[in-house]
């Protein structure tokens, strides 16, 4: 089976890989406006990767997520003390204690590398990961971040099968700078997210994806409303 990649809304995707394990990227749920599913339906997953401290990211379901579960979480050591306050268990925690950019952690077959983002956070520093399913495909998120020269490397390291770029603006890349970003990753695949959300925002996804035809015509840009799956 492939890997399924939903979108959540924002920055969230569910990932159900191609060994059925269920990944959640910034899983916030509750309070996001385009996330059409409910915490109950997400619950128990194998894994939670977390980006950086903003409440759009990490927002408050995590606890309930992972309650009596063995789930990992995997995100950076500053984080920990805040979420362990909220009520997650240090057990899950990823090897109890976090991990931080340029490492690469294996969970159930799964590998996640994070790497860097350039923006800001409560605690920690903001951060992307690289997702190595079992089945060899790698998926990107790139957090919340500007763009940054060294995204061409992160490709070359690490031949991507999709990417998951912001191109809202404001906060994140703006569709000019997410289409050269799209240039230097050069993914098979690239989902646009973290636009539309908030009045502020780039409210669709049309400038990114014609400029990403333009710098890069051989990415299949795919364009997903809140809900929508694909394969990868
Ligand atoms: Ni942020
Ligand atoms: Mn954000």
């Amino acid at each position: 089976m492939a890997n399924k990649v939903r979108f959540l809304g924002h920055a969230a995707f569910e990932i159900t890989t191609s060994g059925e394990k269920k990944i959640l990227i910034d899983p916030w749920i509750t309070g996001n406006p385009l996330c059409p599913l409910k915490k109950e339906e997400l619950k128990d997953p194998d894994l939670i990767l977390i980006t950086h401290d903003h409440a759009d990211h990490i927002g408050e379901d995590v606890p309930f997520l992972v309650d009596g579960s063995d789930a990992v979480v995997v995100t950076q050591p500053e984080l920990l003390g805040k979420l362990q306050e909220a009520g997650v268990a240090e057990k899950n925690f990823i090897f109890g204690t976090g991990m931080n950019i340029g490492g690469t952690v294996e969970v159930a077959g799964i590998k996640v590398t994070m790497v860097q983002a350039f923006h800001s956070a409560g605690v920690g520093s903001p951060c992307g990961f690289i997702i190595t399913t079992e089945d060899g495909k790698r998926i990107y998120h790139a957090g919340d971040t500007g763009v940054f020269a060294d995204m061409k490397l992160l490709g070359q390291i690490y031949p991507l099968d999709l990417a998951l770029i912001p191109i809202g603006s404001v906060f994140v890349m703006d569709p000019l700078q997410a289409a050269w970003a799209v240039e230097m990753l050069k993914p098979k695949k690239v989902v646009p997210m973290h636009y539309r959300t908030f009045p502020v925002l780039v409210q669709d996804a049309s400038e990114f994806a014609a400029l990403a035809k333009e710098k890069a015509p051989e990415v299949e840009v795919l364009v997903l409303e809140p809900g929508q799956s694909i394969e990868c």
